[in-house]
């Protein structure tokens, strides 16, 4: 689905709506897990760093935290609910009594064709802020100048703002005939990807610097590929391409289709994405974490048909929107089940780490 803003436009996938078996509302834990590992330190991070006294000085005691890439809850609850929780804390600590009279203002992002109606519908009925959707992509200007205090975005960043180009063009050298993601194998394919990637990283944080307030934070959780790990993704798609092969020779789907059909997201390697950051110049990286390092033993656990489920939730629009003859998406998904039934090394093999980065960054003054 492509939206336009301004001159620019924008492709957008977005997740499973509602709230039924195979909605991201049902099969976002591993998110949540994310989310949940990571939240101290954002927490410090905005004791330590956001200076809440001078903030809410030049915002009538408004404090305004976007979520960008929210989708339909319930992770951007708790994610929303505890970056309050710790700018109440450090507005304690900075003389604020408990009859503080700073008010919340949350801000949910996503594509317009993010379910929305289902997000608000699940709102936590004591929520202390007041809640408003900002649809549009992140990629472009979302608020005004100097308007938001907290931005978060979180397992949003690797979706790319669209297919690179050279991908899906016959005379490219980058051609990405009947594979439908990157091998490190083929330079020129994972170039144009990587190349997507850092063009969108370059604008999401342009657009951030002009919208962040002066002292204000910002906390990301990048899904990617740590160090001398294998790239799990990868893998998974390896495996989507052999199913797509299997049901091209029985004459479900044809070669063209898959020759056509390309994954539009992006595992960087998390010294790429630090490398951007950097580049980019705008933001400064307070902290930094790979994800798998706060992982314990019980929240890694994962199996064939979980995987499966929560890639379903993410991916289904994408096979949707390019296989749509009837039936041809529900047998790639029990396919896929199986398929990674039959490689349990992707969920035993510490090599292949769980994905993620969290980045804790600040504009710079
Ligand atoms: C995997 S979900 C993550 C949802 C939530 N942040 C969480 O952690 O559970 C990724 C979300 O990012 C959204 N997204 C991807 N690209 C976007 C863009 N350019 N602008 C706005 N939202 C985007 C998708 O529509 C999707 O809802």
């Amino acid at each position: 689905m492509e939206t336009k803003i301004g001159n620019q436009s924008y492709e957008a996938f977005p997740m499973n709506g509602g709230q039924g078996q195979y909605s991201y509302a049902k099969n976002s834990n591993m998110q949540r897990i994310g989310a949940d590992i990571t939240k101290h330190i954002s927490r410090d991070a905005i004791i330590e760093k956001l200076d809440v006294e001078s903030l809410v000085q030049h915002s009538s005691n408004v404090i305004r935290i976007a979520d960008l890439g929210c989708s339909v809850g319930p992770n951007t609850f708790f994610t929303i609910q505890n970056i309050i929780d710790a700018v109440n804390l450090k507005a304690q600590s900075q003389g604020h009594g408990l009859d503080s009279s700073l008010e919340f203002q949350a801000l949910f992002n996503d594509h317009a064709g993010n379910d929305f109606n289902t997000l608000f519908k699940s709102l936590p009925e004591d929520k202390l802020y007041y809640a408003a959707a900002v649809p549009g992509s992140f990629h472009g200007r979302l608020f005004p100048e100097s308007s938001i205090h907290v931005l978060n975005s979180s397992y949003a960043l690797h979706w790319l703002s669209r297919i690179p180009k050279d991908i899906v063009d016959k005379n490219s050298p980058a051609y990405n005939k009947g594979r439908i993601y990157f091998t490190n194998e083929d330079k020129n394919v994972a170039g144009a990807y990587s190349a997507q990637f850092a063009k969108d990283i370059e604008s999401f944080l342009n657009s951030r610097a002009l919208e962040l307030v002066p002292g204000g934070i910002m906390t990301l959780i990048i899904p990617c590929v740590p160090p001398d790990s294998k790239n799990a993704f990868q893998a998974q798609a390896n495996i989507m391409e052999n199913i797509l092969a299997e049901m091209a020779n029985e004459g479900l789907i044809s070669q063209e289709q898959i020759d056509s059909f390309n994954m539009p997201i992006y595992m960087a390697a998390s010294e790429e994405v630090k490398e951007l950051i950097e580049k980019n110049g705008k933001f400064q990286i307070e902290k930094s974490e790979l994800l798998y390092k706060l992982f314990d033993n019980k929240s890694q656990q994962i199996d064939a048909h979980k995987a499966c489920m929560h890639l379903r939730a993410g991916f289904e629009g994408v096979f949707k929107n390019h296989f749509e003859e009837e039936g041809i998406v529900d047998e790639f998904f029990i396919q896929f089940e199986k398929k990674l039934a039959e490689s349990p090394f992707l969920f035993s093999d510490p090599a292949y780490k769980q994905l993620g980065g969290l980045f804790v960054i600040k504009l710079l003054a």
